[in-house]
């Protein structure tokens, strides 16, 4: 299919972690959750002067993936990739980015910072085929099963994003005490998905 490194320079990127390639009138933009994404490092800057570059005639969607998902509502991995949410989720909305893939399970609404809004992408989380870490099967809106503060803190960058919502259902919580309204369909079963893009030309007689 696609040469890695190929993508990879031929998008400018300088490194295999992050880069981008085109199909079918889909633009996709693969990043990683662990490396450096701050609006100073060179993944964010690559981000930003790629999304510019897109031609949105010849490819109108923007799909993008990467590992930790930031809108699992599961205990395990709960709102550990906030620090990359709050570095990139403005950018990749202002852009239009209709859908995400993550790895772990759920299938979020059209979501932005935890908020049903029409244009946002909707986030699919599922990569779970095989996982060591076995299946994750608690949520963290059922009783008892919110994580520690602590424990959601962004541990590979060394910083601390995640904290207590400050407004909507969960204000002045670290949880949702129900499925929050973001999150549209969750499952937990080890599976994998295939993206498939039907295309369907309308031609006009003139
Ligand atoms: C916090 O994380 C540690 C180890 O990663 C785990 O053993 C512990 O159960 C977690 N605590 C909560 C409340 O999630
Ligand atoms: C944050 O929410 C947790 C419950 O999820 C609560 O125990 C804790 O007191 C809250 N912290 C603050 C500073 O409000």
């Amino acid at each position: 299919m696609f040469s890695l490194c190929f993508t990879s320079k031929e998008s400018r990127s300088s490194t295999l972690f992050y880069y981008s390639f085109t199909a079918g009138g889909i633009h996709f933009i693969m990043l990683e959750g662990y490396v450096a994404y701050y609006k100073s490092n060179d993944q964010y800057k690559w981000l930003e002067k790629n999304l510019a570059k897109v031609d949105r005639i010849v490819t109108p969607w923007l799909v993008a993936t990467w590992h930790p998902p930031w809108y699992s509502t599961y205990t395990a991995h709960y709102r550990e990739a906030k620090c990359m949410k709050v570095a990139m989720e403005e950018l990749l909305y202002e852009y239009g980015v209709i859908l995400v893939f993550n790895c772990h399970e759920q299938q979020s609404s059209k979501v932005y910072n935890y908020k049903l809004k029409s244009y946002s992408p909707i986030h699919i989380t599922v990569g779970d085929g095989g996982n060591r870490e076995k299946m994750a099967i608690e949520h963290a809106d059922e009783p008892g099963k919110c994580p520690k503060l602590s424990n959601a803190s962004d541990k590979f960058m060394g910083r601390f994003c995640a904290s207590n919502f400050t407004s909507g259902p969960a204000a002045g919580n670290f949880c949702w005490d129900q499925q929050p309204e973001y999150s549209a369909y969750r499952e937990s079963s080890f599976r994998h998905g295939i993206f498939e893009v039907n295309i369907y030309l309308f031609y006009r007689n003139i």
